[in-house]
């Protein structure tokens, strides 16, 4: 993945190269690269070849870097550390951040429509992932709504949208993605969009938990701003040892969509329960 990205990146040499410079810092700050690992493999479950989901999955990677990076602006989360390095704002300033998070979203679309694959493939995949990173549950949307929950009472469905909006919109779509890009057929393509549904929703809930249980140290962001921002959470409403049966119990679930692909889904079945017994 990392090789992918090198290469589909702009150069940092390349004018103007304050903006190449800091889009190129922030994707290469050492995030786990979950979103396109789980793209490729779940490409790999219909074609052996996935050398063309390089695309797609470097895409969705630069769509969460952009995330984070407009995350944890002083206007948002207001956070000087992530991937353990300072905050692209930090390093570069506000006005240079903001305008690398716009970028890498742009680019990711370009990306995705340069897939080496036929049209209707692309213009699926382009669809699945602008729908994932938009305002109708998706990663806008729900990121709007966690702003707006600050400091509120907020109920288990409006924390469940919360979720399945800010997160696992763009997980979903990572997994979709891949199995559109291998040529899936439909109701493949729908048993893989559940299972992405489904970790993804596990997934932040893990994330909800290791802000709580865990350091800044083995996060590399500042851990324990939940309760300091007074944040709609799983450990909140739900107390840590139901957080983590909930996040258990969603493993399983999204596990139990990849049952016809047996050991064909291996892998991505291994990924699934690390996400939710990862420790940062
Ligand atoms: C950590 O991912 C990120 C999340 C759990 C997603 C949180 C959602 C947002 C920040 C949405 C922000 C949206 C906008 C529009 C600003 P990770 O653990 O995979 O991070 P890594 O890539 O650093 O490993
Ligand atoms: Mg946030």
């Amino acid at each position: 993945m990392d090789a992918a990205l090198e290469k589909l990146l702009p150069a940092a040499e390349t004018p103007p190269t304050s903006i190449h410079g800091a889009m190129r810092y922030s994707v290469f700050a050492g995030g786990k690269r979950i979103r396109p690992i789980l793209c490729l493999e779940a490409a790999r479950i219909f074609d052996e070849n996935i050398s063309a989901a390089l695309h797609p999955a470097s895409g969705i990677e630069c769509i969460h870097t952009y995330s984070l990076i407009h995350d944890d602006l002083p206007a948002l989360d207001n956070d000087d550390l992530r991937r353990g390095k300072p905050t692209c704002h930090k390093q570069f300033g506000e006005a240079t951040a903001i305008l690398a998070g716009d970028a890498l979203l742009t680019l990711a679309f370009e990306l995705v429509g340069a897939t080496p694959v036929d049209a209707e493939r692309r213009v699926a995949m382009l669809t699945e992932v602008a729908t994932a990173a938009g305002t109708v549950n998706g990663m806008v949307g729900g990121q709007m709504a966690d702003i707006e929950a600050e400091g509120k009472r907020i109920g288990a469905k409006m924390l469940e949208y919360i979720h399945r909006s800010k997160t696992a919109a763009l997980i979903r779509a990572s997994v979709t993605a891949g199995a559109l890009c291998a040529g899936a057929q439909a109701k493949d393509v729908t048993r893989l969009r559940k299972f992405g549904e489904t970790i993804g929703w596990a997934f932040q809930v893990t994330d909800d938990i290791l802000d709580v249980e865990e350091s800044s140290a083995a996060l590399g962001k500042t851990a324990g701003k939940d309760i300091a921002q007074q944040k709609a959470t799983y450990p909140a409403l739900y107390g840590l040892p139901r957080s983590h049966e909930i996040a258990n119990e969603l493993a399983t679930k999204a596990i139990a969509a990849l049952e016809p692909y047996a050991e064909r889904a291996a892998r991505l079945r291994e990924i699934a329960e690390f996400l939710v017994l990862r420790r940062a």
